[in-house]
């Protein structure tokens, strides 16, 4: 048995159609950080960071799991490994290929948060700065993203996981947001194995013994087929 924690970003839904934030035509070209992905954006202009998100959730909606997150779902259905699927991503693909053992630390369009109470539900398809939050009725509707500042979610369990795993993999992520990007060396650290599956070298690409570059539908499905055999 062999526990795997496998790091996701942008990258491997890419090949789904769905932008990443880095690349030249990234998401990040259009639209300042600070504006669309920070608290105090949302509480200066609360209208702009709702466009921003439901364009991000309808994109998600039409976008279809690819060959890389179908993969990642039939490893976690082999008896022979356990996987922990620690995504930066917001989209649902991960959960729409099969698999359930998912953590999304920086939170997920699906969901609704609010800014004033903490209450959490199901997101609307198209949410709107005049929503009202179901528990305390206050007009503080935000998606349940986790924004540059904010904690990121679980992160003790991720780390738990980290520190307990046999084999980590990143793929698809840049390596420039931290703590996601710090999850290499802990594993190092804690005497783990560690593999990179990534278009380019990532900024952390030295830190891991292992990097395979390529597209996510090549190099992750090759990978798992690889490690299928290995434990038959
Ligand atoms: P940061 O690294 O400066 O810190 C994030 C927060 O997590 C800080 O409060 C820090 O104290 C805390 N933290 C760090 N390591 C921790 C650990 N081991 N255990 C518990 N808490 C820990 O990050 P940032 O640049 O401010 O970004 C915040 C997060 O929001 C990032 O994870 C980022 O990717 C995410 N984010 C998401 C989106 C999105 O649209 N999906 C956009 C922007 C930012
Ligand atoms: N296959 C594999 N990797 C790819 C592909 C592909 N088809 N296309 C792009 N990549 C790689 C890029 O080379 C890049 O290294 O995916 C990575 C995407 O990097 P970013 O756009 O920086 O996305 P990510 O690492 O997920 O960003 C982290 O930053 O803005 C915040 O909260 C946001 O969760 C996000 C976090
Ligand atoms: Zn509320």
């Amino acid at each position: 048995m062999s526990r795997i924690v496998i790091l996701t970003g942008a990258g491997i839904s890419a090949e789904s159609g769905i932008r990443t934030f880095r690349a030249s035509d990234g998401l990040w070209e259009d639209h300042r950080i600070e504006e669309v992905a920070t608290p105090e954006g949302f509480l200066r202009d609360s209208a702009l960071v709702h466009q921003f998100y439901n364009a991000r959730r309808a994109a998600a909606r039409a976008a279809q799991p690819n060959a890389a997150h179908l993969a990642l779902a039939e490893l976690e259905a082999d008896p022979h490994h356990t996987v922990l699927i620690v995504t930066q991503n917001v989209d649902d693909l991960h959960e729409r290929a099969g698999s359930q053992n998912v953590i999304h630390m920086h939170g997920t369009l699906v969901g609704a948060l609010c800014h004033d109470c903490g209450h959490r539900w199901p997101a609307p398809e198209v949410m709107t700065q005049g929503d009202l939050c179901p528990a305390c009725a206050r007009a503080a509707t935000r998606p349940d993203i986790v924004w540059f500042g904010e904690m990121p979610y679980q992160m003790d369990q991720i780390v738990r996981a980290l520190e307990a795993a046999d084999l980590f993999v990143s793929i698809g992520t840049s390596g420039n947001v931290y703590p996601a990007a710090g999850f290499v060396r802990d594993a190092a650290m804690a005497g783990v194995q560690t593999l990179e599956l990534n278009l380019e070298p990532s900024a952390g690409t030295d830190m891991f013994d292992t990097a395979r570059h390529g597209p996510a539908t090549q190099v992750v499905p090759a990978w798992v087929r690889a490690q299928l055999a290995q434990r038959r």
